[in-house]
């Protein structure tokens, strides 16, 4: 039995209470913790977390759960618990690493995995050469921090694509301009990864008349076969931002399936309820085999 804290702003979340209910079945003690009311006690040789009002001991694994907006407390909170020797389903810094869309992408297609032609540049000289190797109009601008769809945006023209950077830079968010994948239709794959294996995929299909196919968007979903080669990708892109549980997104295009972004924190609800896969189980049973071999490197 494992002393697991499941670290969730929401305890009525689905993928919350998925995760707990999987848990609780498998016979492990679980407390929801919400990261935002952690109190981290940073003292010489001791690492500590206050949580309403006692200090947290031993738990032995953490499930972070962690939204977007909180990422940069969410990860030091998970970081506090890595100090503090605790084995945690995602790592603080992959969780960081997989947020950044840029440094995501940079990784990924420096490791040789496919994604769609993208840049990142100031007001330069250059842009217009840029635009030829993304062969647009249209384009796709997207903020680096954007989830579920809401920073990405479609620019018709080179004007307003350039209108776009010039707008988001004064605000102080850049952002990276990318191909637009036409031939994927508004529709891309959420593949599930947990440990070594995909455990679940499904065919997400925007809406009509809209190209961002996020289920927060009102997108639908149906279940998918992977190709032999988009599992590849799939898993290699999981394991380069060494995550052990994501969900991996890909557009099919004429060239092959390339890779949007990994997610670090990936939805429970569309996925379980669209494949019926009991996601929560596998990733509870990773968890146990992770816990299993972290706790015998330590001895
Ligand atoms: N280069 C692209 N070409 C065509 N469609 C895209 C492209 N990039 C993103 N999309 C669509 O927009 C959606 C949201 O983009 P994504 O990069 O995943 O941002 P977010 O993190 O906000 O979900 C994707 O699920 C996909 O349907
Ligand atoms: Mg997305």
């Amino acid at each position: 039995m494992l002393n697991i804290a499941l670290l969730s702003r929401g305890p009525g979340l689905y993928s919350t209470q998925s995760l707990f209910r999987a848990a609780r079945k498998r016979g492990h003690y679980v407390r929801v913790v919400d990261h935002g009311q952690c109190s981290l006690i940073i003292e010489q040789g001791q690492p500590q977390v206050m949580y309403e009002g006692t200090k947290l001991i031993g738990m032995d694994a953490l499930i972070p759960r962690i939204g977007a907006s909180v990422t940069d407390y969410g990860a030091a909170v998970i970081r506090q618990f890595e100090l503090m020797g605790v084995y945690t389903a995602t790592r603080s810094e992959a969780l960081k690493m997989a947020r950044d869309k840029l440094k995501c992408l940079q990784i990924l297609s420096a490791n040789g995995i496919a994604v769609p032609r993208t840049f990142i540049a100031g007001m330069t000289e250059a842009m217009p050469r840029l635009m030829d190797f993304l062969q647009g109009p249209p384009f796709v601008v997207k903020t680096l921090e954007s989830t579920h769809g809401a920073g990405v945006m479609l620019a018709e023209s080179r004007n307003s694509a350039v209108s776009m950077m010039e707008a988001f830079e004064k605000l102080g968010k850049p952002v990276i301009i990318q191909e637009f994948i036409e031939e994927a239709s508004g529709s891309d794959i959420r593949a599930f990864v947990v440990g070594n294996q995909v455990v679940a995929s499904m065919l997400r299909k925007a809406q009509a008349g809209e190209f961002r196919s996020n289920m927060h968007l009102g997108a639908s979903a149906s279940i998918v076969e992977l190709t032999p080669t988009e599992e590849k990708i799939v898993l290699e892109s999981a394991r380069l931002m060494n995550l052990d549980v994501a969900g991996v997104d890909i557009l099919r295009s004429k060239r092959g399936p390339l890779v949007i972004e990994v997610n670090a924190s990936p939805g429970l609800e569309g996925i379980e309820t669209t494949t019926k896969v009991d996601i929560s189980a596998a990733i509870i049973e990773n968890l146990e085999r992770g816990v299993e071999r972290f706790a015998s490197r330590q001895k």
